[in-house]
């Protein structure tokens, strides 16, 4: 199964970082977006982060205009049918990847493979809004892409072994290291991570320490490299919340219960950084 053509949705955090490190593995890639801002907004950071690379001598000015030259911008998701491989990277709501999903279907040649960077919800489940769901599968990239070394692969109860070696394939391709895992809530990278973001935001809710002293803890005592309230302001805490909900609603365990915080921040509109505004400012 030759992967060439890679169609990438939302040109936001993720949906950025991923059409940047495959057009930079030598992807044809499109880039689609629901509006020419959000299009514009997610090509001028990919822009940047290749121009950073030529100030540091990672890359040439040749190169860089090589990369940008793989690019096509897309606004109407019928672009799709050229995909070898499409990723789906917009929000983190089911309701909204299973219409994409079901598009996708109809609109895509019969070779072509259905991925979602979702960070939790049912890879199967996505898969059953269309009528292949054994070409469908989880690639679940870390922030920020282009620095983040794993991706979490995870197969769906139908996923075809083909597809999931084409993917892994790929994946190594793109200087990544795969890593596979089955579909429940969360996988694995967020059914240990959420947790520990949602009791940190716990601790400060209830007053245990301020945000400064429970990320000073965390970076201080256990070695993580950022504290979890920062790390939360990072992933964005709209992404966190959905996270958390997939768990609880997935378990039906009351330990995987959001934060009242969490849900107060989401509610006021302060999603973190990408918003200059969550536990911290920006
Ligand atoms: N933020 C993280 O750290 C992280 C890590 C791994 C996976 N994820 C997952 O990646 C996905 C995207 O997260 P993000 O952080 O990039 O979010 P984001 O808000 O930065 O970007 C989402 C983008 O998708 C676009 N979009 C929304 N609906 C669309 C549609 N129907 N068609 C085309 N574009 C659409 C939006 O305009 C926006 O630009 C989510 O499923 C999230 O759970 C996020």
């Amino acid at each position: 199964m030759a992967i060439e053509h890679v169609f990438i949705i939302g040109a936001g955090q993720m949906g950025g970082g991923i059409a940047q490190v495959c057009a930079q593995a030598g992807y044809q890639v499109t880039l689609h977006e629901i509006k020419e801002e959000a299009y514009n907004r997610g090509f001028a950071v990919i822009t940047k982060n290749l121009s950073r690379n030529v100030e540091k001598g990672r890359m040439t000015e040749e190169e860089k205009q090589e990369v940008l030259g793989r690019f096509t911008q897309s606004l109407d998701l019928q672009n799709a049918k050229h995909a070898d491989l499409v990723i789906e990277a917009a929000v983190e709501n089911m309701e909204v990847k299973t219409s994409i999903f079901a598009q996708l279907d109809e609109i895509t040649p019969e070779h072509t493979i259905l991925a979602t960077n979702t960070s939790s919800l049912p890879i199967t489940e996505i898969g059953a809004a269309t009528k292949r769901p054994e070409k469908v599968i989880g690639m679940h990239f870390m922030n920020p892409v282009p620095v983040m070394q794993l991706v979490e692969i995870i197969r769906g109860l139908a996923t075809d072994d083909t597809v999931y070696e084409a993917v892994e394939e790929m994946t190594r391709r793109l200087g990544k290291t795969p890593v596979e895992v089955n579909d429940y809530p969360g996988f694995v990278a967020n059914r240990v991570l959420m947790p520990m973001i949602n009791e940190a935001i716990f601790t400060l809710y209830e007053g245990v320490a301020t945000k400064e002293a429970i990320d000073d803890v965390m970076k201080m005592g256990m070695n993580h490299p950022m504290g979890p309230l920062q790390l939360a302001d990072f992933i964005g805490l709209d992404t966190c919340l959905y996270i958390m909900e997939t768990l609880y609603e997935g378990f039906g365990d009351s330990k995987y219960r959001p934060c009242p915080l969490l849900r107060k921040y989401v509610k006021a509109g302060w999603l973190g950084k990408k918003t200059d505004r969550g536990f911290y400012t920006y």
